[in-house]
């Protein structure tokens, strides 16, 4: 594979790649991202992937770029990326630093082709930590603020585990620090509502179709930890995760440390369809 990428149309070496210091992304934040799964030199739902990105710029007054398709489908080419993802990032672009944004101002786009090995469906026990959740109330919004979440996921390293799990105050879980959660409760699948407080996932909204179709009763309300002693199994699921079996939270075996029988159904589920839209 070939380092490459692509910023603001132009396919180019990586490491020739400069943004400038004074783009609103880099100093503020002010900017959107996605990524998106690539298999054997295909990308995976990228429709989806594109159309939650535009609907996020749309609502924060950024010009949604065109071409986004076609340039991700020239650096997969270009770059001869066969199994990784693409990383889409699309600032308001570069202005004198003022947190008012002017009208005028052209966005910044850039897209990387990362290399990456997928763990295979169900196959990786994750082990988890729960800590309050105060990130903010624009989950959906797929930002590149995410201190919030590289502050869980500092102490889900020091504490040696996979991932941590974001929780409201009357324990109600939401999602993990860059993948959503299902919990096996009472034989009902469920997964915290699209309301603001987690990102709506395209895996997830995979899931929840695919839950339908094989018949898996599904609730979109929060799991609570409350119940964490009833649930029957947990997995984690998400571009870069795929669907992966919740084996330990806070130090405790989930449903006994056993993988789920609908935790496995579903993560073929994903792959099969994985493999058919490829
Ligand atoms: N993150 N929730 C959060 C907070 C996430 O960051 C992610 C994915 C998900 C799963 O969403 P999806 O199924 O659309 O990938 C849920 C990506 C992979 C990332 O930040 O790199």
């Amino acid at each position: 594979m070939k380092d490459l990428c692509c910023l603001n149309g132009r396919i180019q070496p990586l490491e020739e790649a400069r943004i400038d210091p004074l783009d609103r992304g880099f100093l503020f934040g002010d900017a959107l991202y996605d990524a998106v799964r690539v298999v054997e030199g295909t990308i995976l739902h990228l429709d989806s992937h594109l159309a939650r990105l535009q609907g996020g710029l749309e609502r924060i007054d950024i010009d949604v770029p065109v071409g986004l398709a076609s340039n991700c489908r020239q650096l997969v080419a270009a770059s001869r990326l066969e199994t990784g993802y693409l990383y889409l990032q699309v600032s308001r672009g570069v202005a004198p630093r003022s947190h008012e944004p002017p009208g005028d101002i052209t966005p910044t786009i850039l897209i990387l082709a990362v290399a990456h090995s997928f763990a295979a469906p169900a196959s990786r026990a994750m082990r988890a930590i729960s800590r309050q959740d105060d990130r903010w109330r624009h989950c959906d919004l797929k930002t590149t603020s995410l201190l919030g979440a590289v502050m869980g996921k500092i102490e889900m390293r020091d504490a040696g585990v996979d991932e941590v799990l974001f929780v409201g105050d009357q324990g109600q879980v939401r999602e993990g620090g860059s993948s959503n959660i299902f919990v096996r409760h009472g034989d009902v699948l469920e997964t915290h509502p699209a309301d603001g407080r987690i990102l709506e996932g395209i895996t997830r909204g995979i899931l929840l179709e695919l839950a339908e179709q094989i018949g898996l009763p599904c609730r979109e309300t929060p799991p609570l930890l409350s119940e964490r002693q009833e649930w029957q199994e947990a997995f984690l699921c998400g571009t870069l995760t795929g669907v992966q079996p919740l084996v330990e939270l806070d130090d405790e075996p989930v449903a006994n440390g056993v993988v789920g029988a609908w935790t496995k159904q579903l993560a073929e589920a994903l792959e099969k369809r994985n493999r058919n839209d490829s």
